[in-house]
């Protein structure tokens, strides 16, 4: 391993989805370019090993113990101490009863230090008041430095690169506020449906599986203040003091939507009401922001497969050149695919005559850092997780501010008082949502 002592990562739900298409993928990543350090592939998986067992009985988290035992006794260095990370890649609903198990019978018992740490994956609760209790039953058995509460967002390269442009680059730091920029769209497009998810995204819905928790930590990280430092509990003290200062939604600022076809899904209920899309607009109460449109907009089954951050400035007063012809200066940060972050600007329009056309300055990734591999989120977030960095993770009084936000909007969705508008799939979704946003004061330009 590649600190001294030895480090066992349990997968619980290893033959799970997410297991496979996340988390081992990234462990195997993270092998390949020694940040945990074996020989060969065959190295590597022989250091796996395979234990079955139910969630709720101690017999099989006995058997784990035995075996993580029996692994850091021939694997512990002179230091002995012995490192456990349990990654849950399980139901949030089993949550509760594997941590009981895991403090019960796995905990890291060497007198020469190390530590235990649990990683989760979100959907933690379905609202305040689920997402509390489960925080409760968890906060009982771990303290908040052992719990790593993963949102994959936070561990993708352009939205680690936020804090670095807006408080790195002087250029950024007096034009980042409500004299000078409009309004912010935060964007997540798929091109595809639910692709057989249909249980469990019916339950939850777009909100849930995006807004509430990608969406809402990129927003963070666009709107907060400056942290003391970079210390993770600075970082998570600016971004929960943005959740606190977010307004009510209004109605009339909420476009849903359901692609159609969706009900065709044999897990989805013929009448179901759970939004395929939406679009919110959040209004963040303090000095900085007020009057400033935060618009989240995130859709399945749309027209195309993108996520961005697109900040629109306000216009030139005064403007000479009629430069409202070509539209308002934006920055554009493409979160994915191909990372790129570019600056529409007004230029001369090259010739004799002096008018002006809308450019762009450019910072495409492929480009700029060509050969260079961007990690996964997982591979990052994982590491992280490894090194004690919580930096990237969801504070457990994060959680609960962006629950204060969305629960409800969503218990009104849950009874049926606010009604998705059907879309076609492949489309822009709802031209409703389209609507809010030029009510929202947004400029289109060309492209957009
Ligand atoms: C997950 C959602 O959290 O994020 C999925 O549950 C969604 O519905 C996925 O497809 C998107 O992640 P990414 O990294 O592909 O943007």
């Amino acid at each position: 391993v590649s600190e001294t002592g030895c480090l066992s990562i349990v997968v619980l739900g290893a033959s799970g989805d997410l297991a496979k298409k996340k988390t081992f993928p990234a462990l195997f990543n993270l092998y390949r370019q020694g940040s945990v350090k074996a020989e060969d592939v065959s190295e590597f998986l022989q250091l796996m090993k395979y234990t079955s067992g139910s969630y709720d009985t101690e017999e099989g988290f006995r058997l784990l113990d035995k075996q993580i035992s029996e692994h850091e006794e021939a694997k512990s260095s002179a230091d002995g101490s012995c490192r456990r990370l349990f990654y849950l890649a399980l139901p949030p609903s089993v949550y509760p009863v594997v941590c009981k198990m895991i403090k019960l019978c796995c905990m890291n018992k060497s007198d020469l230090g190390g530590w235990t740490r649990i990683v989760v994956e979100k959907p933690f609760g379905k609202d305040l008041e689920s997402a509390e209790k489960l925080s409760s039953q968890i906060g009982e058995l771990f303290g908040e430095h052992q719990i790593y509460r993963i949102d994959h967002y936070l561990g993708k390269e352009m939205v680690q690169n936020l804090l670095v442009l807006r408080f790195a680059n002087r250029l950024f730091v007096p034009l980042w506020n409500r004299d000078n920029i409009d309004n912010v769209q935060i964007v997540f497009r798929e091109d595809f449906g639910i692709e057989g998810r249909g249980g469990y995204f019916d339950e939850y819905g777009i909100i849930r599986d995006i807004v509430q928790n990608h969406l809402l930590q990129v927003l963070c990280l666009v709107a907060m203040e400056k942290p003391v430092s970079l210390d993770s509990e600075h970082i998570r003290d600016e971004k929960v003091k943005v959740l606190q200062s977010v307004e009510p939604i209004k109605d009339e600022e909420v476009v849903l939507g359901q692609y159609h076809g969706y009900r065709d899904d044999s897990k989805v209920p013929d009448h179901s009401n759970t939004p395929t899309f939406a679009s919110i607009i959040l209004r963040i109460h303090n000095e900085r922001w007020e009057g400033v449109p935060f618009i989240l907009k995130a859709g399945k089954a749309l027209s195309s497969k993108k996520a961005d951050i697109r900040v629109q400035f306000k216009d030139v007063p005064g403007d000479i050149f009629n430069c409202e012809k070509q539209g308002r200066n934006e920055f554009v940060m493409r979160l994915q695919p191909s990372e790129a972050m570019y600056m529409k600007l007004a230029v001369k329009q090259p010739g004799l005559e002096m008018s002006t056309v809308q450019s762009e300055l450019d910072l495409s990734y492929k480009q700029r850092y060509h050969g260079v591999t961007i990690p996964d989120a997982y591979e990052r977030l994982l590491l992280d997780t490894i090194h004690g960095d919580q930096q990237h993770f969801v504070r457990r009084d994060e959680l609960k501010a962006a629950w204060d936000i969305f629960t409800p909007l969503l218990h009104r969705i849950d009874i049926g008082e606010l009604k998705p508008i059907s879309y076609q799939q492949g489309s822009r979704g709802p031209a409703e949502a389209d609507e809010l946003l030029l009510r929202a004061g947004y400029i289109r330009t060309h492209g957009y």
